[in-house]
C-alpha cells in the first residue's frame, strides 16, 4: 500500500481536532507570506465541515489574526443561491470568520451564486483568476492552497459523480449541472485544483469512511470517485477517526497519529 508522492494522511481523534489543525495550516500560510510582503491566495471549501474550522479561525487574535488578514480569499465552489442565502458557502465564510477578523473586502472574491446566468458568472470568475493569481508552469492560475471537503459520494468542490464539469478543461470555474441535487453549482475545475501548490482535504464523519477506505485501498484498480482525480503535487488529507476507521491496517500502521 503506497501513497502517491506528495500525499500525506493525518488522522486526528475528533472532527474538532481536524478543524483546529486545518485552521493552523491557514494561519501558517498567512504567516509564511508575511516575510515576503506577499499575500497568499486560498480557496475555501463549502459544506458543513468548514464550520468548525471557521469557529477556530474567528477566535484567532494578535499575530494569528494579522496573518489571516494577509490572505486573499476565494471559494472552491458556490451553490446557485445569493451570497446572503443560508446555503451560501460565501455567507458561511463571511459569518464564520472573515467579517469577525476584519478581512478587507478587496481581499475577498465571492462567486455570485445568485447570478441570473451562472455560466456567465463562471466566465467572470475565470477571468478574475486569470488576472489575480500567479500561473503554474502550464499557465493555469495557481492557488497557494485550496481547502476541500469530500461528500459521501466522493465528490469534492462541486465536482459530482457523472457531471459534465469532471471533463472540463477550463482553467477556472464552470457552471455544473448536478442532477442528483436538481441544481447547478459554480465550481473550480480539475485543472485549477491540480495546479494548486497544496490541497488540504478535511474529511470527517463515519459517512465518509467507506469512500476513504476505497480510495486508499484502490491500488491500480480504476479510480471511481471524483476526489480520486485530484493530483496536485502536495495533498494533505486530514481525517478524524470516524472517517479513517475502515482504512487498511497496513496503512494505519504507517500513519503517525496527529493532533
Ligand atoms: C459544498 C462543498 C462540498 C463539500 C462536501 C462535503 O458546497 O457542499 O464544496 O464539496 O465540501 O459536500 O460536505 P460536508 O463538509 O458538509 O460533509
Amino acid at each position: 500500500m503506497k501513497l502517491a508522492p506528495g500525499t500525506e494522511i493525518l488522522i486526528y481523534p475528533t472532527a474538532q481536532d481536524v478543524a483546529d489543525a486545518a485552521a493552523v495550516q491557514l494561519v501558517q500560510l498567512g504567516d509564511n507570506k508575511q516575510e515576503r510582503q506577499l499575500k497568499a491566495r486560498v480557496a475555501l471549501a463549502g459544506g458543513s465541515t468548514p464550520k468548525a474550522m471557521y469557529k477556530a479561525l474567528r477566535e484567532c487574535t494578535g499575530q494569528d489574526a494579522a496573518a489571516l488578514r494577509r490572505i486573499r480569499y476565494f471559494f472552491g465552489d458556490e451553490r446557485a443561491v445569493p451570497n446572503d442565502h443560508v446555503d451560501s458557502n460565501v455567507r458561511l465564510a463571511m459569518e464564520g470568520f472573515l467579517a469577525q477578523l476584519g478581512v478587507p473586502a478587496e481581499q475577498i472574491y465571492p462567486p455570485n451564486g445568485g447570478a441570473h446566468l451562472l455560466s456567465a458568472e463562471a466566465m467572470r470568475l475565470t477571468m478574475l483568476l486569470e488576472r489575480t493569481l500567479p500561473k503554474a508552469a502550464d499557465g493555469t492560475p495557481q492557488f497557494d492552497m485550496i481547502i476541500l471537503g469530500m461528500g459521501p459520494d466522493g465528490h469534492t468542490a462541486s465536482l459530482f459523480p457523472g457531471t459534465e464539469a469532471l471533463a472540463s478543461d477550463v482553467k477556472g470555474y464552470v457552471s455544473n449541472e448536478v442532477p442528483q441535487l436538481n441544481t447547478n453549482r459554480l465550481t473550480l475545475t480539475y485543472p485549477v485544483l491540480n495546479a494548486a501548490k497544496h490541497l488540504l482535504l478535511a474529511v470527517t464523519g463515519d459517512n465518509k469512511a467507506t469512500v476513504i477506505r476505497d480510495i486508499f485501498s484502490r491500488g491500480d484498480a480504476p479510480k471511481v470517485y471524483p476526489v480520486e482525480h485530484l493530483k496536485a503535487t502536495s495533498i494533505t488529507w486530514m481525517l478524524d477517526m470516524s472517517a479513517a476507521m475502515l482504512l487498511p491496517e497496513e496503512l494505519l500502521r504507517k500513519i503517525k497519529p496527529a493532533g
